[in-house]
């Protein structure tokens, strides 16, 4: 077999930082486990329009199609506010997401037990916690037409943006998510607003389908989206897999990550269709972003990305093993206390750094040969 691709597009902000850490990792597999991987470097989001005046060039657009799978750091930043919306850092991000058709989002939220403590719930809510959040990613609201703003009749401006679903769409990403429900918890619960919104009554509907035609034997309820937001704060134990839409699973997202302890610690994959060699067409990301507010300080917890790799090892290059071995070591280097400042409670403590944190789960990697 050839050795795999992958594009790395660190970005913003910290995106960069992070992305260094996870340089880290590939280079051990490629050193230790005989893992090698083609990788290549480019631009995206604010560090692409510095230099192409787009946040995404077509270059770049080409080779993320091209490549076995894209790892993303972060895009955006107080810099590039005032730009226009049709080159701002996010779009680049979009971009890719849609024309790679990356429809299905994973965001897994584990508790790691060393963090049961540090959330901001209840050990006994989030001790042990392992859910995954499949978010569509490539329709909703963040896609439809109409969008934009103009200037109504009553020469007012208006800003308008469209929720819009296709019965294909959600199809999709239902049988996305039963598939790794059978493989987790057997249970799906699916989250919409069907009691105002047609686009929730029809996401009710096909995802009812989908279940009762292909996938009987998968637990499967419903819950309005707010409610679910309310749930996953109650008990966050009660779900196994989520399935919702794109503005949803942004907003539910966020907030499991919370359940884990910080924003620095969920990664995500977002899959398309399987390649001609088989792979899905995959990017690799942190949830989070560029977090300007401490960029360029090495206090970014690059545990998120370097999680996103793990996944990129299961979800792509078929190393479930050696993503096991990773997210172990991940674990070691919390349950033997080391924290970034994102990980210390109000009472302090002293945190390590970005590059210490990185360096520690190599270390890790090593003692578990
Ligand atoms: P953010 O995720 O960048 O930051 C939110 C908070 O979490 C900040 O206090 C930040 O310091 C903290 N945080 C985030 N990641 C962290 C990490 N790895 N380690 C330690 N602390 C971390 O969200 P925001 O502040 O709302 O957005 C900032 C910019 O990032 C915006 O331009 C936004 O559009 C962009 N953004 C990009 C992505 C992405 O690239 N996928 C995701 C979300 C936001
Ligand atoms: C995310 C981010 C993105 C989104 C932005 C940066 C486009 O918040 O990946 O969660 O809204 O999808
Ligand atoms: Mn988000």
């Amino acid at each position: 077999m050839s050795t795999p691709s992958l594009l790395i597009l660190a970005g913003d902000g910290i995106g960069p930082e992070v992305m260094t850490e996870v340089r880290k990792i590939i280079d051990w597999f490629g050193a230790k486990r005989d893992l090698a991987f083609d990788v290549s470097e480019d631009l995206v989001g604010g560090a692409a329009y510095d230099v192409h005046g787009v946040p995404l060039a077509d270059e770049t657009m080409a080779k993320a199609q091209e490549v076995d799978a894209v790892l993303l750091g972060a895009v955006g930043g107080p810099k590039y506010d005032d730009l226009d919306f049709s080159v701002k850092p996010e779009r680049g991000l979009l971009r890719l997401r849609k024309e790679m058709d990356l429809y299905s989002n994973l965001r897994p939220a584990q508790c790691f037990d060393a963090l049961a403590d540090f959330s901001s719930l209840k050990k006994d809510v989030v001790a042990g916690l392992d859910i995954m959040i499949v978010r569509e990613l490539t329709s909703g609201i963040y896609f439809g037409e109409p969008r934009g703003i103009s200037v109504n009749a009553s020469g007012e401006r208006e800003g308008v943006n469209t929720q819009r679903y296709t019965e294909s769409e959600i199809a999709r990403v239902a049988r996305s998510a039963f598939e790794l429900a059978k493989r987790r918890g057997n249970k799906v619960c699916s989250m919409e607003k069907a009691n105002v919104m047609e686009s929730g009554i029809l996401w009710r509907e096909i995802v009812q389908k989908v279940h009762d035609e292909e996938y009987p034997d998968v637990e499967l309820s419903h819950m309005y989206a707010d409610a679910g937001g309310m749930q996953l704060c109650r008990w966050p134990k009660q779900f196994d897999v989520i399935v919702t839409d794109n503005l949803f699973g942004d907003l539910l997202s966020d907030v499991a990550a919370m359940l884990t302890g910080s924003l620095g610690m969920l990664p995500s994959a977002s899959l398309g269709a399987p390649m001609e060699n088989g792979r899905p067409k995959a990017l690799y990301e942190p949830v989070h972003g560029s977090a300007p507010d401490i960029a360029g300080q090495g206090k970014a917890n690059p545990i998120a990305c370097i999680l996103s790799f793990a996944m990129a090892l299961r979800y792509s290059f078929d190393q479930g093993a050696e993503a096991d071995r990773l997210e172990k070591a991940v674990e070691k280097v919390l349950a033997d206390g080391l924290r970034t400042a994102d990980l210390m409670g109000p009472e302090g403590g002293s945190p390590v750094s970005t590059s210490a944190m990185g360096d520690a789960i190599v270390a890790a990697l090593d003692a578990s040969l």
